[in-house]
């Protein structure tokens, strides 16, 4: 086959999405192009279509042959075009416009059938089939722990490159997505402040950020919100809750217009079991925590004296909105040194596979299992005193 490339690239987006990631794949699809003279192979919908296409190629030798002709002739925005085409030769015209563009363009899925090694063995045999020189793996903790399986399992170079809103990734201090984010929950909070205000309300906020409270920190100090209960601190006991309502309480007798609490989905409270369940099957540890603390907040101050009795909570999830958005310029240019330097490690015959981190405001590669980065913790706890600090009234 005379137009099949020699040895491609291949990128795929892993897990939930976050802005910047198109910013990303324009990168490197251009990189490959303009500086390195080497093919980018898109593959849509992360590990679930690479391994759709490993079945694909699998089946027979000829089928094999069909997929490398289709990806041969089908460039570019021509085998986009083609939903049932899940792996697409990109060109120049492919990736325009669509740098700060939000969400992924190749899609993005979580794929529970990758976290099979039998699964993984049959994509290492299609990258290796399609004589594929390295595949970055653009995405989060769990996507990223699929890319280190397929370094321990095979020859594969393998490039992560840090995608998440959560920013909870301990290696790198920012991941892409994570600026966007913050600048939608500021959008968000400072919406919701309007109205507060003009209620004398409480409003408890859901914000994403799974296990960790990285995210929210970051909104509360840059919006201005009042209060942020994150899962770092440990699970919120009664006697911690009965504290957070007489400060929320202090505020509003002190003068205070509103309140406005950020808490992290990944809180959790001791006893669980004090979380009323929204319905009879669902676990107590599933409710949204912005409705059990509004639930508490309403009935604490409901059993006030005067005025404060009247005081209203509303509770929000704020969900998927957080995801989605326009990247900011310092989510694209850091999805641009990602991409350099992960297009830089695989052209350099001595380097490995690894993941591109941001440390002390440089880009390099960080081996798979890479410990923590002390500061990160350290940061996150000097966030917290900053924040209270800016808060008290
Ligand atoms: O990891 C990103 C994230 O948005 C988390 O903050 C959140 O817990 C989760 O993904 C939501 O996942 P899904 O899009 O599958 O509902």
């Amino acid at each position: 086959m005379s137009n099949y490339p020699e040895r491609p690239v291949a990128v795929l987006f892993s897990g939930g999405d976050s802005p910047g990631m198109n910013a990303l794949l324009r990168a490197i699809a251009r990189l490959g192009l303009n500086r390195h003279g080497v093919a980018v192979f898109g593959i849509r919908e992360g590990y679930r279509g690479l391994l759709r296409a490993a079945r694909l190629g699998s089946r027979s030798e000829k089928d094999l042959f069909v997929m490398k002709q289709e990806i041969a002739s089908r460039r570019g925005r021509w085998g986009l075009i083609h939903p049932e085409q899940d792996i697409v030769m990109l060109d120049h015209a492919s990736v325009s416009g669509i740098v700060g563009a939000g969400g992924t363009m190749l899609g993005s899925a979580r794929c529970l059938d990758f976290k099979k090694p039998g699964s993984r063995a049959e994509a290492v045999n299609l990258l290796k089939n399609l004589n594929v020189r390295a595949l970055i793996v653009c995405g989060g903790d769990g996507s990223l722990a699929g890319a280190e399986c397929l370094t321990k399992e095979s020859d594969i170079r393998v490039i992560g490159v840090p995608c998440t809103i959560d920013n909870d990734l301990f290696f790198t201090e920012m991941a892409i997505g994570v600026d966007t984010a913050v600048g939608t929950l500021v959008w968000a909070v400072d919406h919701f402040k309007d109205t507060a205000r003009s209620h004398k309300r409480i409003m408890v906020l859901e914000t994403m950020g799974a296990k960790r409270g990285e995210l929210a920190r970051l909104s509360a100090i840059a919006s201005g919100a009042e209060m942020v209960i994150t899962p770092e601190g440990g699970p919120v006991t009664m006697d911690q809750l009965r504290k957070l309502a007489e400060s929320i309480k202090s505020g509003m007798e002190g003068g205070r217009s509103h309140t406005i609490v950020l808490v992290a989905e990944g809180v959790q409270f001791e006893p669980e079991q004090y979380v009323p369940s929204a319905s009879p099957d669902q676990p107590p540890g599933k409710r949204n925590r912005a409705y059990v603390l509004a639930d508490y907040f309403q009935t604490f101050f409901h059993q006030q004296e005067g005025e404060l009795k009247d005081l209203e909570v509303r509770p929000s999830v704020l969900g998927h909105l957080q995801r989605g958005g326009h990247a900011t310029p310092q989510d694209c240019i850091l999805a641009a040194r990602f991409a350099e330097l992960a297009w830089n490690s695989i052209m350099d015959p001595s380097e490995r596979s690894g993941i591109t981190a941001l440390r002390n405001g440089r880009v390099e590669l960080v081996p798979f299992g890479a410990p923590d980065m002390p500061e990160r913790a350290e940061m996150s706890a000097e966030f917290s005193r900053l924040h209270a600090s800016l808060s008290s009234w």
